[in-house]
């Protein structure tokens, strides 16, 4: 066990994209928002999945259809001005959604659940609202790292059949190691103004530079927690001292209208250090969900030493400066996207490698963001819910369990 300093512990955190404001009181089943949000979703049936497939194995014409309809999806008007009333475009709603519940969704039992969620969103409005017929892609960045070579080269990040690249350096001291952007992405289809954001951006001279609280961690996967206690005589109350959101980043105004760019920072040694095909398999390696959710999201209380997949995807993108790295603002880079969408194909090939389907019902992690002792509350349940507020209705954790059950339909080309 090491007692890390001030500085070393903003470093961990954030290179986990620490997103954890503890709400002052979570109920185990929170209120549920949205219009319609008071009901559920039904089951169905699940006869011809979506089949969500690596980005390098589209067709060019599939890669060009799915860029296009993220294109679209930026052109239609919002319809999430209650969550986020800077919000004026389609895109920009998912972006203010996650933004929203940034502080309740990270470092918590069903992180993977809301983000399967979330993307299942984003693959149905591209479809439904922008024509598009395939289904989401996903990025397995393992192939790159694996090869190497300059980032900007990879498939995903190609100008005309790709995602486009790196914005230019921005000098700016920051903990990400080799970081070699920061400006407004330069070329393909995402530059602006084709690509314009409207939430955001954060403040930057703030962040990353507030002093999070002391933290104690674990060397092995195992979360420990720090606990002040009082050295009164009568029976000490435990008080947990969880880190917050807040102790990092300055919440986004997300009442503000502010077109601008999207921007990319890459920190290519960064991101091979943390989705190597051996971080990658010791996350799958994990016996039980708490263990496999803990080390792929990865966190302060991750032994620093092991990559994770979560931070390294967002870090390794979005550097310090860019759309990725922004813990509330992340789904602003289409990349996001590609990343959560393996990331959830990584829990699926985890899911399904369990025997007799008990992993289809494995779920565990703190209701409250980083309460994994739970000093505050318990774990999350099958029968919690989560929404996703004017994006979609109250879902519960059992019914976003299993990619072809509950009211999901889709699997993966390869696991
Ligand atoms: C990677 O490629 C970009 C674009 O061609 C170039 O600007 C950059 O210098 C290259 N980086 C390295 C490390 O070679
Ligand atoms: C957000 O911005 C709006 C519009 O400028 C302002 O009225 C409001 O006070 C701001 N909210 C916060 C919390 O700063
Ligand atoms: C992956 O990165 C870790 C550091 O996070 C390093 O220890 C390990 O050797 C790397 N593995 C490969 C295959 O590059
Ligand atoms: C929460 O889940 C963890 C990991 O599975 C487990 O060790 C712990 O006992 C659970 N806590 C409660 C209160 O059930």
């Amino acid at each position: 066990m090491t007692i890390l300093t001030t500085q070393t512990a903003v470093v961990l955190s954030l290179a986990c994209l620490l997103a954890a404001n503890v709400p002052a009181e979570v109920s185990a089943a929170p209120a549920v928002a949205g219009s319609d949000s008071s009901k559920l979703h039904a089951y169905s049936v699940c006869k011809k999945p979506l089949i969500r497939k690596e980005w390098r194995n589209l067709k060019k014409s599939e890669q060009k259809s799915y860029l296009n309809a993220v294109l679209c999806l930026a052109k239609k008007p919002t319809i999430a001005k209650r969550s986020a009333p800077g919000a004026i475009s389609r895109y920009d709603d998912f972006v203010g959604v996650h933004a929203k519940q940034t502080p309740e969704i990270h470092f918590v039992g069903y992180f993977l659940h809301w983000h399967r969620y979330f993307v299942h969103a984003y693959e149905k409005a591209l479809r439904e609202e922008c024509g598009y017929k395939g289904a989401q892609p996903y990025w397995d960045y393992t192939y790159d790292v694996t090869k190497g070579g300059n980032m900007t080269s990879w498939p995903l990040f190609d100008k005309t059949y790709g995602f486009g690249g790196n914005g230019p350096y921005v000098p700016y001291v920051s903990f990400i190691p080799g970081r070699t952007g920061g400006g407004c992405v330069q070329d393909g289809p995402f530059t602006y103004p084709q690509f314009s954001l409207s939430l955001g951006p954060a403040p930057l001279p703030i962040r990353f530079d507030v002093p999070p609280p002391t933290e104690t961690i674990s060397t092995s996967a195992t979360p420990i927690l720090t606990t002040t206690t009082t050295t009164s005589t009568s029976p000490v109350p435990t008080t947990p001292t969880l880190p917050k959101m807040t102790d990092f980043f300055p919440p986004t105004n997300l009442t503000i209208s502010n077109p601008h760019c999207l921007k990319r920072d890459f920190a290519p040694q960064y991101l091979s250090d943390q989705v190597n095909i051996s971080n990658y398999r010791l996350v799958l390696s994990q016996k039980d969900f708490a263990s496999f959710a803990f080390l792929l999201e990865g966190g302060p209380f991750v032994d620093p030493s092991i990559g994770t997949l979560h931070g390294g995807g967002h870090f390794g993108v979005g550097g310090s400066l860019g759309g990725m790295s922004d813990p509330f603002l992340s789904p602003s880079d289409p990349v996001f996207y590609m990343h959560h969408t393996n990331l959830d194909r990584v829990w699926w090939k985890w899911q399904k490698a369990g025997k007799k389907g008990e992993r289809y019902r494995d779920v565990a992690g703190p209701i409250v963001p980083f309460d994994y002792q739970n000093t505050v509350k318990g774990n999350v349940t099958l029968d919690y819910v989560t929404h996703l507020e004017e994006l979609g209705k109250g879902a519960k954790v059992r019914d976003l369990m299993d990619t072809k059950g509950g009211f999901l339909c889709y699997d993966y080309e390869e696991l």
